[in-house]
């Protein structure tokens, strides 16, 4: 596993900008798979301003998200779906059809996540998937408990991820719904290139339990050691407070 380490959050989200601007350039209709939460916030900034600024064509990029929220409709102002809109896909020539995202609102769930897994490897598998990590360990909504599964699938949440996710719900824990749809530990491993990011101090025994502990369901992102390109790209305070 490789391991970056930045000096801060923006430092983080333009090596990352450069990282996906450089695999867009090189392969104008590559496969993304990205991510929510806190953390990519800066890095979605700095795509918008290098698409606005003419740097980066999206016109042929497909992408496919890590989860959503289990019975929010898409339009629901809390959903993935919508905190993607915000922050990147609105802002940019990324065509509405060749984004994919997990529906919350499907009947039957078993039968949308293998829809999920089929549409993913019908364009060939993903180039490239960004990571967050859980102050728990968890990528995706693969939260740490006794096993992990595979495909994608349907999760329950951790009590702790529910409360950093208070805050898309106004602050309220109780409403953050109790399961999720995710890609599984096996669907992210499937990706050909995997770029973990995380800052502040709250991952910090996260990313040492991931990087130099043992591969246990109980840190899911310690099945990471087991790809062949995977890189962490972390700030001083992530990284336990190592420099560059
Ligand atoms: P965060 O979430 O970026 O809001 O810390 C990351 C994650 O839980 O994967």
């Amino acid at each position: 596993m490789r391991v970056r380490i930045l000096k801060d959050e923006g430092a983080v989200a333009r090596s990352v900008a450069s990282q996906v601007a450089a695999l867009i350039a090189e392969r104008p209709d590559a496969v993304l798979g990205l991510p929510t939460g806190r953390t990519p916030i800066g890095l979605y900034a700095e795509l918008r301003e290098r698409h606005a600024a003419g740097e980066i064509d999206f016109s042929r990029v497909r992408t496919f998200n890590l989860d959503e929220f289990l019975g929010l409709p898409s339009n629901h102002p809390a959903s993935y779906r919508t905190f993607m809109d915000t922050h990147l896909f609105r802002h940019v020539n990324l065509p509405r059809r060749y984004i994919h995202f997990l529906n919350g609102m499907a009947a039957d769930a078993a039968a949308e996540c293998r829809r999920y897994e089929a549409a993913i490897r019908k364009v060939g598998g993903l180039d490239l998937l960004i990571l967050g990590i859980g102050a728990n360990g968890h990528i995706g909504f693969n939260e740490p408990t006794r096993s992990v599964k595979a495909n994608t699938h349907r999760a329950k949440l951790a009590a702790g991820t529910r409360r950093s996710n208070a805050d898309l719900f106004g602050g309220r824990a109780s409403d953050v719904p109790r399961e999720a749809l995710s890609m599984g530990v096996g669907t992210i491993l499937r990706s050909r290139q995997i770029v973990l990011i995380a800052t502040g101090a709250g991952k910090s025994a996260a990313i040492r339990a991931t990087v130099d502990g043992p591969i246990t369901s109980r840190v899911p992102a310690s099945f990471l050691q087991l790809h062949g390109n995977v890189e962490l790209v972390l700030d001083s305070a992530a990284a336990g407070g190592r420099r560059r």
